[in-house]
C-alpha cells in the first residue's frame, strides 16, 4: 500500500476534471486522505464539492484523472467490485436518501445485512446500539423516514453511514439543518468514528465551528480547483480572500483559545 509520512494513502485523487456540458465544475483535483485523518471540503454554494464526493464513490464519472480508494482504481472499475467496496465505506448524502420502502431500523443496518445474516432482533437492537449516540428515541426504528423529521432523517443517515464501523466515512454536510447541539453531537461522533477505529473521514461542510472541531486538515474549492489547503488553525491566520470570507463571521477565539 502507498505510503506518505509514513501513513497509509486511503484515498488518491489525482487530476481529476468534471464537466457537465459546458460547465466546467472541477479541473485537475489533486488531494490524499490519509489513514487516520479527518478532512473537511469547503467552498461556496455550488463549487463542485458534492459533485466531488459523488465522483469518489463512482455515482459520476470523472471526465479525465484517478481515484485509488485502498489501493484500488475506482474509475472504470466493473459495477459489481465497485459495489463491493463501497460497503466498506460509510457514506452519507447531502439529501438524506434514505430507502422509504424500509423503516429506519432497517435503513440503519442495510449494509451489514448485506454482509452477514441478521435477524430482525439483532437488526433492531444495533440499530438500536448506534441511535442512542445520536440522541434518538428508540421508538423511531419502527418508523419509515417519512414519518420523522428532517433532522432525524439526517441522523438516521449517519447512523446507516457508522453502522459496522467502516473505516472510511464520507460525510456530504452532515450537520446541515440540525440544531447546535445536535450538530456537535454529530461532530463529536465523527471525530470519535474517526479515533476509535483508526478510520479516515472527508466531511464536506458550510460549518466552521464544525471544520474546527472535526478536521485535521481543511481544503478549499474555488474556480474549480483546490485553492488552498492548511488546518484549521492555519486557516484562521490565513491571508487568503477566500478563505478570509468563510471565517470573518466567526471569532476564532471562541475555538482556539
Ligand atoms: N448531475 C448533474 N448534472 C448537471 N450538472 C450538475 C449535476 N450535478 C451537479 N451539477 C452542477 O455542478 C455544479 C456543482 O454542484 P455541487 O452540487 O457539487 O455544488 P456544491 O459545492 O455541493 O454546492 P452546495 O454547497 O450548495 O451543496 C453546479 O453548477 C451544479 O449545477
Ligand atoms: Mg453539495
Amino acid at each position: 500500500m502507498e505510503k506518505r509520512n509514513n501513513k497509509k494513502v486511503i484515498i488518491k485523487v489525482s487530476n481529476l476534471s468534471k464537466s457537465f456540458n459546458n460547465n466546467i465544475v472541477l479541473k485537475n483535483i489533486n488531494f490524499q486522505l490519509l489513514e487516520g485523518e479527518s478532512l473537511a471540503i469547503i467552498g461556496a454554494s455550488g463549487s463542485g464539492k458534492s459533485v466531488l464526493l459523488k465522483n469518489i464513490i463512482g455515482i459520476l464519472q470523472p471526465d479525465k484523472g484517478s481515484i485509488v480508494i485502498n489501493d484500488t482504481e475506482m474509475v472504470n472499475l466493473p459495477r459489481n467490485l465497485k459495489e463491493k467496496l463501497l460497503l466498506d465505506l460509510g457514506i452519507t448524502f447531502q439529501h438524506g436518501a434514505l430507502f422509504d420502502s424500509l423503516k429506519n431500523w432497517e435503513n440503519i443496518i442495510f449494509k451489514t445485512a448485506n454482509k452477514e445474516k441478521i435477524n430482525n432482533k439483532q437488526g433492531k437492537q444495533l440499530a438500536f446500539s448506534i441511535i442512542k449516540q445520536l440522541g434518538l428515541q428508540p421508538k423511531i426504528l419502527d418508523l419509515y423516514p417519512s414519518e420523522i423529521s428532517g433532522g432525524m432523517q439526517k441522523r438516521v443517515a449517519i447512523a446507516r453511514a457508522i453502522c459496522g464501523n467502516p473505516k472510511i466515512l464520507l460525510f456530504d454536510e452532515p450537520t446541515s439543518g440540525l440544531d447546535p447541539v445536535t450538530g456537535s453531537l454529530i461532530d463529536q461522533l465523527i471525530k470519535t468514528a474517526v479515533k476509535t477505529v483508526g478510520g479516515s473521514a472527508i466531511t464536506i461542510t458550510h460549518d466552521m465551528a464544525s471544520v474546527c472541531r472535526i478536521a485535521d486538515k481543511v481544503i478549499l474549492i474555488d474556480k474549480q480547483t483546490i485553492s488552498w489547503t492548511g488546518t484549521p488553525k492555519e486557516m484562521f491566520n490565513s491571508t487568503n480572500k477566500k478563505i478570509q470570507e468563510f471565517i470573518k463571521p466567526i471569532n476564532s477565539e471562541i475555538f482556539f483559545k
